[in-house]
């Protein structure tokens, strides 16, 4: 038998030429976003102020199967995709499971996430319009950092509203979207109306990424020429995140393997709706049933312990009301360490699928993340990002199960990015120091009583 590569790498050639839409073979649709003004569905022109036009198109579009991605985006990928498809072979060995572990690895580019393969395609089409700035928010930094890096190379001026708790937590990351020319601001900040509104009810907050949301969008609504664009939870983005899982299938397709299980970690959906398009769409279609699992963090239990609601998708309230997981758009999650997860909701697209019973979801306590973050770095030789550290965690313990239950299981998962600018984090847990909070049913409550009360449609 050919023994499977370490590292499978596609050829240019190989590499995915299409985005997929997977709201193209879902059976139900998610709801659509509604205006908060009216509270009637959203249309295409109604975001035109907030997003340019081409990615509009794309957020409302839910028939087009594939999206050609177009040329000059396919040569920027090509700066650093095909990504490795890795078989885990040591944490295999270390575990001494019979399953057989593969991961997509998406931090080998100077962002170190996979959060580039959306950057470039939102600078590119703000560029195409002739757009003159574009304003953003970032959690972790990762976000900021790649899309100020796709802003430079298009030439955009870009202004990044940062969540307070990490632009304090990771000044590095600040100085590298300084680097590529972007205006990095903390939020809430008092530049806003928004800003000074959460500043006022909490002074001493450390923000949010719905706070940061709020603060980019009337940035760019109340900017001629500027447009906001986001890393995460819209439909568009997870578009563009389908190269992961294209690629990704591509590459078990050579190896003539298929995962059981596919495993990604949840902040707003991204990296994991783009992971499992090509196998929820088999899933979808009744060709296959691997099992989908998302792995968010026990502060921040969107979909795990969140309602199933319409809410607002940043503090401020100014975004349209989206049906999704949600623990509230009020919701300031303690300062876990996975910035990137602290986010309240939950991509409307992953949330439909949830609720009708395509996938799975567990929550997971920070040190329990991070001492399978130093496991599979000692023994795979990548320093994770703690978000991705999140499906390291499940990936393990259902490789643990199978060594219990004597299954060799193929076990796929996300590896969104590596944790260099999150020293602060693994110092804490080396330490002994870092603690793993939990919100109690109470705090939740407060979260949930807050969500928008819409006359016929959520009394
Ligand atoms: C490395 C990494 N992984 C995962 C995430 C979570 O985002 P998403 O759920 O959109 O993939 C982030 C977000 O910042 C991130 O930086």
């Amino acid at each position: 038998m050919k023994k499977v590569p370490h590292r499978l790498y596609l050829t240019e050639d190989q590499m995915p030429k299409q985005w997929y839409n997977l709201r193209a073979d879902m059976k139900e649709q998610p709801e659509p976003m509604l205006n908060p003004a009216n509270f009637e569905p959203a249309k295409e022109e109604d975001l035109y102020p907030v997003f340019c036009k081409e990615l509009a198109r794309q957020e409302m579009d839910s028939t087009t199967r594939y999206f050609d991605i177009p040329e000059p985006i396919l040569d920027m990928y090509k700066i650093y995709r095909p990504s490795p498809l890795i078989r885990a072979y040591n944490l295999e060995k270390a575990l001494g499971t019979p399953a057989k572990i593969y991961y997509k690895f998406e931090g080998n580019n100077t962002s170190g996430s996979h959060k580039l393969n959306s950057a470039i395609a939102q600078a590119y089409y703000a560029k195409e319009q002739g757009l003159t700035s574009l304003t953003t928010e970032t959690g972790a930094g990762q976000w900021g950092t790649a899309l100020s890096e796709a802003c430079s190379y298009y030439d955009i001026p870009l202004t990044v509203y940062m969540v307070k708790v990490s632009y304090n937590q990771k000044p590095y990351r600040k100085a590298i979207i300084q680097t590529f020319g972007a205006d990095v601001i903390p939020s809430p900040s008092d530049t806003t109306n928004a800003g000074r509104a959460i500043l006022e009810s909490d002074p001493n907050t450390g923000g949010s990424l719905g706070c940061a949301i709020s603060e980019a969008v009337e940035k760019a609504v109340t900017t001629e020429g500027c447009r906001y664009v986001l890393g995460s939870v819209l439909n568009q983005v997870l578009l563009h995140q389908s190269i992961i899982g294209l690629e990704a299938k591509a590459a078990m397709d050579i190896l003539g393997e298929y995962p059981d299980v596919v495993i990604g970690c949840a902040g707003g959906g991204s990296n994991l709706g783009g992971l499992i398009a090509p196998y929820m769409q088999d899933k979808l279609l009744g060709k296959a049933n691997p099992r989908i699992l998302a792995v968010e963090p026990a502060s921040c239990p969107s979909l795990t312990r969140g309602r199933y609601a319409y809410d607002f998708c940043d503090t401020g309230k100014v975004t349209p009301l989206a049906k999704m997981y949600t623990l509230g758009s009020g919701f300031v999650p303690s300062g876990n360490h996975a910035g990137g997860l602290r986010y309240h909701g939950m991509s409307p697209v992953l949330s439909k699928l949830y609720h009708d019973g395509y996938m799975d979801a567990i929550s997971v306590e920070q040190t329990k993340v991070f001492e399978a973050a130093v496991f599979f770095a000692k023994n795979e030789t990548i320093l994770p990002a703690p978000e991705s550290a999140h499906a390291i965690r499940a990936a393990i313990d259902e490789a643990i199960k199978c060594k219990e239950t004597g299954e060799a299981k193929t076990i796929l998962f996300g590896l969104t990015g590596t944790g260099y600018f999150d020293m602060t984090a693994y110092t804490s847990y080396h330490e002994g120091k870092m603690t793993d909070y939990i919100p109690s049913d109470e705090e939740l409550k407060i979260g949930f009583n807050g969500l928008p009360k819409i006359p016929g449609i959520q009394e």
